[in-house]
């Protein structure tokens, strides 16, 4: 029977979006069913001119982009949207503009691409009645119940590319070289790239570091002949008894308070102990952008499949998930419920070490 879905891409954009798009638009036209693109997340509800037929013209090439075509946009709360009033901003409830207008649409489903933060929002709104499935989407590799989510190999590539790149300069200046990475509160792209580029010390959100510790460990360094020494340090990485460096404090003209300046903080207590020279290189939203590795396009080519094999059987309120090397399904609730942190006293932690990397602690 002919159907007519919807798709979205919400919160922080990543390499792999239009694979997810076009694995969507594909599995559906080949069922003859209609797609709807919906622009700049849940916002785009609100516009009419923003809902938009996909076909597979409109998809044609699309694959090794990065970014969404449909744009996207981490405001977009439809159940605490920011306006500004008299230069303040202010949240207000436009859930039911959202529904109506998605009822009015007469979708069949709707693909909720996102991060922990726009499939919380796919929740309530399912609670609410609109059938909605999910597809895991984040560089950080933060969501529960999938063993990846798509994005995050292509960023990991990125910090590791930065990290050849500095060690080489490092080594012939004699210099400590800081690369600050994405991760608000997930240290993966810290660690995988740190472990990929020999990194000689990694800094992540889920252990908070010592200084005195790091300083030794690049002085040993020091004392064995290794004058130089390469540090990542994921942006929500923290000082023991210190709290995260933030660049812009929640409510002014962001909803969410964001990071950054770590790499900067952390150098600048270093300086206080060594002599040698340090430097600091943020990567920041390179490692959002460009164009998706194939693991990338291959994972979120398939979870766009599933993601119509789960309106198929009415399997709403289920997000595709990677299980090994199979794609199945979870509950959305499931893969909200906390973060997925690394275990500092895990397996990926303890190989760490044992490479001789120092993990500030
Ligand atoms: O997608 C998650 C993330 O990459 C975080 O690691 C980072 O803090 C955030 O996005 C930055 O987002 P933006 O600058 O787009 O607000």
């Amino acid at each position: 029977m002919s159907k007519r879905i919807a798709i979205l891409t919400g919160g922080g954009d990543c390499p792999g979006l239009n694979a997810v798009i076009r694995g969507v638009v594909k599995a559906a036209t080949g069922r003859g069913w209609e797609v709807i693109g919906i622009e700049d997340g849940f916002d785009g509800f609100l516009h009419p001119e923003k809902c938009r037929p996909l076909g597979i013209e409109e998809v044609r090439g699309i694959l090794p982009r990065g970014g969404t075509i449909l744009g996207t946009t981490n405001r977009g709360n439809p159940f605490s949207f920011p306006i500004m009033r008299e230069g303040k901003l202010e949240t207000v409830d436009v859930s039911d503009e959202v529904i109506s207008r998605i009822d009015h649409l007469g979708l069949a489903g709707l693909v909720v691409v996102g991060g922990d933060g726009s499939l919380k929002i796919a929740l309530e709104l399912m609670r609410r009645g609109v059938p909605i499935v999910g597809v895991p989407k984040t560089i950080d590799n933060d969501l529960l119940e999938t063993d990846v989510t798509f994005g995050y190999n292509t960023a990991v590539e990125t910090a590791t590319d930065a990290l050849d790149k500095l060690h080489s300069t490092a080594e012939s200046h004699h210099r400590v070289m800081v690369l600050e990475v994405m991760g608000r509160y997930a240290g993966w792209i810290a660690l995988e790239s740190g472990m990929a580029g020999g990194a000689d010390v990694i800094l992540i959100p889920e252990i908070p570091y010592d200084i005195e510790k790091v300083y030794a460990a690049i002085t040993a360094r020091c004392k064995r002949g290794r004058r130089f020494s390469v540090v990542v340090v994921a942006e929500g990485a923290l000082p023991k008894g210190g709290g995260r460096v933030v660049k812009e404090a929640a409510g002014g003209r962001s909803v969410v308070e964001r990071l950054g300046g770590v790499g900067e903080a952390f150098s600048n207590e270093l300086k206080g102990f060594l002599e040698m020279d340090i430097r600091v290189t943020v990567l920041g939203h390179l490692q959002r952008g460009g164009s998706p590795s194939t693991f990338d396009r291959c994972l979120g080519s398939r979870f766009g499949v599933k993601a119509v094999e789960l309106i198929e059987t009415g399997a709403f309120g289920q997000m595709a998930c990677l299980k090994g090397r199979h794609i199945t399904s979870v509950a959305i609730e499931d893969a909200v419920r906390s973060l997925n942190l690394i275990d500092p006293a895990g397996e990926l932690v303890r190989h760490a070490e044992a490479l001789g990397i120092m993990l500030g602690r």
